[in-house]
């Protein structure tokens, strides 16, 4: 092994002293056993003192005001997001949630009758509630590309159907929100970079837990959230605009006067860069937490720390395999942090509540999420457990473990 590789083998190992570390950061973790990172994760202190040290400071000085102020940290927002990603700060759009920024980057395409979109079978619902508008609205064809016998997109199925004669866009879900899945994103780039056609990226499950990087997806356009594997507050996220798309002159169709300029009565010109799909007015707080979110996460380093996170899910899972009544629900040839499991006789929802009622954080998903969503195996419901790299082994084998009482009890 030479030098360099045993530094960065040093730098990838995490010491009992780190996760100690982490968790004294992290105020929540004497609270709770929090296994709900996939819903919103525990955030590190720094992120909550920064959203409340800018709110304290708007009933101090006025909100406009404080926003003046904080202007240099608000620009140091962009590079810290732009360092998350391996990008440029003006590839960078703050926007309020992940759904938003989806929305965003699809008003950003003129659809006509007969236009298609290509999909998948494991996007989050939201988005396919959106492609379905397109579809009603606009007479989008929405085209859903085959599974892979272990779960996930095809992409064979994906090269078919953008060879559509007007196939205008496809847009993936990177990993869904409820079956541990890591779909084939880098693979489907690829095809849609051959093929000339625009491609979306949900990646807000990713971020935090995997290294994210848009120029090896090749995509137009990803969006995230704030508050799940990146440890931010609720009700911000982002969206990353290639330069691609704003070379062509992409831009929402609700575009605000953060967006554009106003000028003259019939004209106006766009922002340069990705903040053309931002609105003018911000939650600077939020904004200041996110920033803070994203610094925490590349000194905590995303790399070591998702492989750390998918280690406690795969623990979690082998565990889980072996509680009767239990069954693993989740699917895929590569597995991330989210783990789902049918309870058999449980609801999932009250598998939660019982965990909640101990200091177990979990959370439910179910086929109400859409029936393209449902847990891997077809089940009703399953309860999710999400670890991160500051929860422990003893964590999840308390949850295991209080699982396997509940499927005990019937
Ligand atoms: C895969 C995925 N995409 C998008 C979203 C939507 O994120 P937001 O609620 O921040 O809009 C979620 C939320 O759970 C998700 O899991």
């Amino acid at each position: 092994m030479v030098a360099a590789e045993i530094v960065k083998t040093l730098e990838d190992l995490i010491t009992d002293e780190q996760i100690a570390r982490w968790r004294r950061d992290t105020p929540g973790c004497a609270q709770r056993m929090h296994l709900n990172n996939a819903g919103a994760s525990l955030p590190p202190r720094a992120v909550t003192e920064a959203a409340v040290g800018h709110l304290q400071r708007e009933a101090e000085i006025g909100g406009y005001e404080a926003a003046d102020e904080a202007a240099p940290r608000v620009a140091a927002v962009y590079e810290h997001l732009a360092r998350l990603l391996a990008c440029a700060p003006r590839n960078v759009a703050v926007v309020e949630n992940a759904t938003v920024a989806v929305s965003q980057a699809l008003s950003a395409f003129d659809f006509a009758p007969g236009d298609a979109l290509v999909t998948t079978r494991s996007d989050y619902t939201s988005n396919q509630l959106m492609y379905l508008a397109l579809a009603r609205r606009r007479g989008v064809e929405v085209l859903r590309a085959e599974e892979l016998p272990a779960g996930g997109v095809d992409p064979g199925s994906v090269r078919q159907l953008v060879r559509h004669p007007r196939c205008r866009l496809v847009s993936l879900t990177w990993i869904p929100t409820n079956s541990g899945l890591v779909q084939r994103a880098e693979e489907v780039g690829e095809i849609c970079e051959e093929a000339g056609v625009p491609y979306v990226v949900d990646a807000c499950q990713a971020v935090g837990q995997m290294p994210v990087n848009p120029a090896r997806l090749r995509c137009d356009y990803l969006a995230v959230t704030a508050r799940k594997f990146l440890r931010g507050p609720r009700g911000i996220g982002f969206l990353y605009v290639s330069d691609r798309a704003v070379e062509r002159g992409d831009h929402p169709l609700g575009i605000d006067m953060g967006g554009a300029l106003l000028s003259g009565p019939d004209c106006f010109e766009l922002v340069d860069g990705a903040r053309r799909f931002e609105n003018w007015e911000f939650a600077y707080a939020l904004v200041l937490a996110l920033g803070e979110a994203a610094r925490y996460a590349v000194e905590a380093g995303v790399e070591r720390c998702g492989r750390r996170a998918a280690e406690l899910a795969a623990h979690a899972r082998e565990r889980l395999a072996a509680v009767p009544g239990a069954r693993v629900a989740d699917r895929g040839e590569r597995l991330c942090a989210i783990v789902t499991a049918e309870i058999a006789g449980w609801p999932a929802a009250h598998v939660v509540q019982r965990l909640r009622g101990i200091g177990i954080n979990t959370s439910a998903t179910t086929v109400g999420y859409g029936p393209l969503n449902a847990p891997g195996t077809g089940a009703p419901t399953a309860v999710r457990l999400s670890p991160h790299y500051y929860n422990t082994r003893d964590e999840v084998e308390t949850a295991v473990a209080a699982i396997a009482e509940l499927a005990r009890e019937r």
